[in-house]
């Protein structure tokens, strides 16, 4: 991980003032007690010069720990881990804003961006992607994954200098969003865009975006798209003359069951989440299948009630120009024939293990509710 900084040396607090005598008395002692043990008896040197610090009490040191203390901090609606501090200085979230190093924390941040869009980007997509970064306002932080490894080639751009740029080598963007976006990092955040890095968005706004997903209460939409490609799922393709849509409108019965990728989907190509919803699609997202297909088709579990909850924005819509990306970082070690084949192979793979999993999931909840009919398959969850 990199910041966009240009200092890179290390920026730390140096104490100025002269410590205070017990400051190095205690390092000296600390220092000294130290190398009397060797590592293997780390605990009980722990142990002992707690004993000290308490002022040479000899008392069990078990009692510290001892429930009938009342003074023993534990307080169980702590998040986990955190049950022996004061709650009041427990911070269980963060943000992305970039704090000055001088002055009143309290006036670091004129202006606490609302909502967070994310690009996994090449520096090859550059214009694209600076087209898109264009398309949102001051009111976003911007944030960039580099999957090529080139980070400081983006400062020709002045937004650059301000965004945060995280980078690592060839990954995929779902291993990246789990990785970095944690629910309880990007918390700051009303809506989070997780988008790729070969979107048109000649007629698309970031902020009209949101007065819209605002206006229809969407937790889960996307951009409805326009592609001179055949489009994968037609509940996508963009409307004339609607703002929103929430479903497909195919010929009659093409879509006869109210089921994904008919209704209750988007692709995840390009989609805006709630905070709330993707608090939900973070925990789904699983650790190893990179590709995130297949998360598309239980989206709907994440936002309640899905049928009107997830939705396309015909208003503000995207051009889907996709170009293989990703694919050409492997020109220089393999064909990008046979990178691409193998990617794509990969995909399905994940797909299959996906699916796999999610039924399993599945079922074992309903046995446990029993709910067993291991053959009541209509209530399971239906992939492509
Ligand atoms: C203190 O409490 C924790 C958890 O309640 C326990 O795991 C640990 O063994 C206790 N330590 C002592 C010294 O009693
Ligand atoms: C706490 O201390 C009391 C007396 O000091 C003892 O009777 C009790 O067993 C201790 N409880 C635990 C959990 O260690
Ligand atoms: C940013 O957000 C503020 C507060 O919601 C709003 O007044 C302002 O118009 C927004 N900026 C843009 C460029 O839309
Ligand atoms: C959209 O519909 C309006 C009339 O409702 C029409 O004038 C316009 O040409 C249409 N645009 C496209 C791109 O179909
Ligand atoms: C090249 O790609 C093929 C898949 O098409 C793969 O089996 C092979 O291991 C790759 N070779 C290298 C050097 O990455
Ligand atoms: C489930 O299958 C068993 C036999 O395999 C059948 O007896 C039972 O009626 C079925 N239950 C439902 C709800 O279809």
């Amino acid at each position: 991980m990199q910041s966009s900084s240009k200092d890179s040396s290390a920026v730390r607090c140096h104490f100025i003032m002269a410590p205070s005598l017990t400051t190095v008395i205690a390092a000296v002692l600390g220092f000294m007690i130290g190398t009397a043990f060797p590592i293997s008896s780390f605990t009980k040197f722990e142990i002992s010069s707690l004993k000290f610090m308490y002022g040479g009490d000899t008392e069990d040191l078990s009692s510290i720990n001892n429930s009938t203390d009342i003074f023993k901090i534990y307080e169980p609606s702590n998040p986990k881990g955190s049950e022996t501090l004061p709650p009041g200085i427990v911070v269980s979230e963060s943000d992305l804003y970039q704090h000055r190093l001088w002055g009143n924390p309290d006036e670091d941040l004129p202006l606490k961006p609302k909502y967070l869009a994310v690009f996994t980007v090449g520096y090859q997509q550059k214009e694209v992607v600076n087209a898109e970064v264009q398309k949102f306002s001051e009111n976003f932080t911007i944030l960039l994954f580099h999957y090529d490894g080139r980070v400081n080639e983006w400062d020709e751009f002045e937004w650059s200098q301000q965004a945060i740029h995280i980078s690592t080598r060839k990954q995929a963007k779902w291993w990246y969003a789990k990785r970095f976006l944690h629910p309880d990092i990007v918390a700051a955040y009303d809506y989070i865009f997780i988008w790729d890095e070969d979107l048109g968005v000649e007629h698309f706004d970031a902020e009209e975006y949101i007065k819209l997903v605002r206006k229809y209460n969407l937790d889960i939409s996307q951009p409805a798209v326009d592609s001179s490609r055949y489009i994968v799922y037609p509940v996508t393709r963009r409307r004339n003359g609607t703002e929103v849509h929430t479903e497909a409108d195919e010929a009659p019965g093409t879509c006869p069951d109210h089921q994904p990728p008919c209704t209750e989907f988007i692709e995840i190509m390009a989609p805006v989440f709630s905070r709330d919803a993707w608090r939900c699609v973070w925990h789904m997202i699983q650790n190893d299948l990179v590709h995130g297909w297949g998360l598309d088709f239980v989206l709907r579990n994440c936002a309640e009630p899905a049928r009107y909850k997830i939705g396309v924005v015909d208003a503000q819509w995207i051009f889907h120009h996709a170009t293989p990306t990703l694919r050409d970082q492997g020109k220089e070690e393999n064909s990008t024939a046979n990178l691409a084949q193998a990617i794509h192979a990969r995909c399905y793979l994940e797909l299959a293990t996906f699916k796999d999993r999610w039924r399993h999931a599945e079922r074992d909840y309903y046995i446990i509710k029993g709910l067993i009919p291991a053959n009541a398959t209509e209530h399971f969850t239906r992939f492509p």
